[in-house]
């Protein structure tokens, strides 16, 4: 084991729950590397990380130890370790917009008093601020950017409100001397890295593409809230400048979240179609259906995006961390195809490139 990482989380939802229960899985079992791209990424494993604060405006999460807010209602992925009592009580941020029209009917916000965020991240230490907010939550995304710039501390960006990919943000992290990434995780085999890495083979092969959609449905809060066509616009520009980056032509495409089924729980359902012409101007059709837990595939990238900016901490690296930020997320300053975007985050881990 490596020296800890020092996290807060803002957010406690499926995506948090995923992440604290796999690290504490895989500090539990150190030999199984199933799932992980390395055990020990510039010296620091999964166990490694130890969540110091948490902020949630939920009743149902706030002033409950993170050990129990995990599993608490309405969260429901699925559970993979069992956490322990861990002395961290989540605590009630600041709603903001975080809590949408529809979120509204199923979360009640706790009457608890606002903490001062700035003052528990500087009390608790924490080293880097990872933002799991609801989409849509711009308000309050910007407000917990702002306190991660007060303490000091870097920012890691899960979701689709632009902070990472913003140069005026991008600015304001640099002249404090702060590393960010962001934004808006792109999972470890989800619906964007498989749609971008195939539109890119079908370019590279030749192929002419005359249209391509992905249409994505889950049954957690995540996708209850995108049910709110006004909250998803984000969401929809981030997943299709993924994948319209991977082509120099301008191609059809439609691509976002597209319903709530509440019976299939944190289970996601993702259906791709590209359609296009080869050589001789032959018709080829591809379709495809992904089935993933959603909260785990965004922990399995979270994890390695968690120890690249504890990297950049260390190296006292400032600004927008752009190969942690192209290799973990949708909406990134830079867009690569997936292959080059490993690349330059290995170099930046090896220490043979500054960002
Ligand atoms: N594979 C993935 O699951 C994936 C991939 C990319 C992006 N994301 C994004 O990550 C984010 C988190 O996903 P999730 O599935 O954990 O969502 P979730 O709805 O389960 O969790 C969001 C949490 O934020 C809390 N919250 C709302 N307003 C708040 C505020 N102002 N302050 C503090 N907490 C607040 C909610 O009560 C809830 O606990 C979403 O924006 C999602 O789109 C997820």
């Amino acid at each position: 084991m490596g020296k800890k990482i020092k996290i807060a989380i803002a957010g406690v939802g499926n995506c948090a729950s995923a992440l604290i229960q796999g690290a504490k899985y895989y500090s539990e079992n150190p030999r199984d590397t199933v799932g992980l791209t390395s055990h020990s990424l510039g010296g620091y494993e999964p166990g490694d990380i130890e969540v110091v604060a948490a902020f949630d405006v939920a009743d149902t999460k706030v002033g409950r130890d993170l050990s129990e807010a995990i599993y608490a209602r309405p969260n429901n992925t699925i559970t993979v370790a069992e956490v322990p009592t861990t002395g961290i009580t989540v605590q009630r941020g600041p709603a903001l917009d975080g809590v949408g029209r529809h979120l509204s009917r199923i979360v009640t916000t706790s009457d608890e008093p606002e903490v001062d965020v700035k003052k528990v991240l500087q009390d608790t230490g924490a080293e880097m601020l990872v933002n799991y907010l609801p989409v849509g939550s711009t308000n309050a995304v910007r407000h917990y950017a702002s306190q991660a710039l007060e303490a000091g501390i870097g920012f890691l960006n899960a979701i689709p409100v632009f902070i990472a990919s913003e140069p005026k943000w991008q600015q304001t992290f640099a002249e404090k001397k702060i590393p960010l990434a962001g934004d808006d995780v792109m999972s470890q085999l989800g619906a964007t890295v498989v749609h971008k890495t195939l539109v890119k083979l079908f370019v590279d092969r030749g192929v002419l593409i005359d249209g391509t959609y992905q249409l994505n449905i889950g049954g957690d809060m995540d996708f209850y809230n995108m049910l709110d066509e006004e909250r998803l616009e984000d969401k929809r520009i981030s997943k299709t400048s993924a994948v319209k980056a991977m082509a120099d032509y301008d191609i059809p495409m439609r691509i976002g979240p597209s319903d709530y089924v509440d019976f299939i729980d944190n289970e996601k359902i993702c259906y791709i179609n590209i359609e296009g012409k080869y050589f001789g101007k032959i018709p080829i059709k591809l379709d495809l259906k992904l089935k993933v837990i959603d909260a785990y595939n965004s922990a399995g990238i979270m994890i390695d995006a968690i120890r690249g900016l504890k990297i950049a901490l260390d190296r006292k690296l400032s600004g927008p961390m752009t190969s942690i930020s192209s290799y973990c997320f949708k909406h990134p300053p830079i867009q690569m195809p997936y292959t080059e975007a490993k690349r330059v985050f290995a170099e930046f881990v090896e220490g043979k490139r500054d960002r």
